[in-house]
């Protein structure tokens, strides 16, 4: 069941509701070393949620909490309103939860088909036995799910690779094979870890515009960990920022528009500090900025490219 909380509407128009996955003072531990510091924040149906922060922050360990890779030690995780029990990987992801990773996880081996049907593997129900005894069902079941993954390498478009072996394709494609695998799993929820690093300006333009798609397809909600402040501005409606494992900032986007259509700059931004990051600059803004000028409870607008040209807004405040 869903939480009927309100939910809110997007600076462009979109619907978002209740909460989906909801995240209760979650700690973790690795022996010493406290990854996670009694973290709290929600992420709503419909919406793409942001997590930034510098290296270390906590953000994979973050998503390897929700994605049932790591337990915390501290905290509750409630996923369609229902309290979440420690749980394998496999059978969070059944609930309706897949991930990409920030290092690449595919079969090099093995076709783009084959990698992507793997993504299937949490919908299949006849195992090998009934493979070997009750033919007839395991086929019918392999048609429906070649269907859905071709329906998913059309989207993505894929076609044209779909019997290379995935070891021979260059980085930006790899990328959207493992985003191809994980829509497979038809997700509620998609977390997706880094997914444009290493990517020139041309791939991550196609990768964000087959975020936004997805989401506005699919109606799929995602978990986004980005260091290119440009895309995720673009893309993302709130943003949670990571520091040395504790939360410093949860808020909404501040669009462009907005920006300039105000007289006064807009400070109503939630953030736990003063925060008002700016959007779309050619370049991407720097994550390590942002995250400094939090530090020190400096107030930032970065380059605004609505008019076609970058420019300074506001200054330290
Ligand atoms: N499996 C692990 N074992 C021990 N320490 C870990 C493990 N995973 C992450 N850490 C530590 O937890 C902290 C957060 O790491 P991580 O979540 O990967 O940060 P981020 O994704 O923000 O760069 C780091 O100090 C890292 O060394
Ligand atoms: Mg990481």
């Amino acid at each position: 069941m869903l939480d009927q909380t309100e939910g809110y509407t997007t600076a462009d128009g979109r619907q978002i509701g209740g909460v989906l996955l909801d995240l209760r003072g979650i700690t973790l531990r690795f022996g010493g070393v406290e990854a996670i510091k009694n973290i709290s924040f929600d992420i709503r149906q419909g919406e793409i949620r942001a997590i930034i922060g510098p290296n270390g922050a906590g953000k994979s360990s973050m998503l390897n909490v929700i994605s049932g890779f790591y337990v915390p030690q501290d905290g509750e995780v409630w996923f369609k309103g229902a309290r979440r029990g420690p749980m394998k990987p496999y059978e969070v992801a059944r609930l309706g939860i897949a991930r990409t990773f920030q290092n690449i996880a595919l079969f090099d081996g093995m076709s783009v088909l084959d990698n992507i049907m793997t993504g299937r593997l949490n919908k299949m129900k006849s195992g090998f036995l009934s493979q070997a005894i009750w033919w007839g069902r395991a086929e019918a079941e392999e048609i429906a799910n070649r269907e859905q993954v071709e329906k998913i390498i059309d989207f993505l478009e894929i076609q044209n690779i779909r019997k290379t072996p995935v070891g021979r394709l260059p980085y930006g494609l790899k990328k959207r094979v493992e985003l191809a695998r994980a829509l497979a799993a038809e997700p509620q929820l998609l977390l997706l870890d880094e997914p444009m690093a290493g990517m020139n300006v041309e791939e991550k333009e196609d990768m964000s515009r087959f975020i936004l798609d997805v989401n506005d397809e699919f109606g799929t909600t995602i978990a986004l960990i980005e260091h290119d402040m440009g895309v995720v501005m673009d893309l993302s409606d709130r943003v949670v920022v990571m520091d040395y494992g504790r939360k410093i900032g949860d808020g909404t986007r501040m669009r462009c528009a907005a920006i300039r259509k105000s007289s006064t700059p807009i400070w109503g931004c939630p953030m736990t500090r003063p925060l008002l990051i700016a959007i779309g600059a050619p370049d991407p803004v720097g994550n390590t900025a942002i995250i400094a000028a939090i530090r020190s409870e400096v107030r930032i607008i970065i380059a605004c490219q609505a008019s076609g040209q970058p420019r300074q807004i506001e200054g330290n405040a």
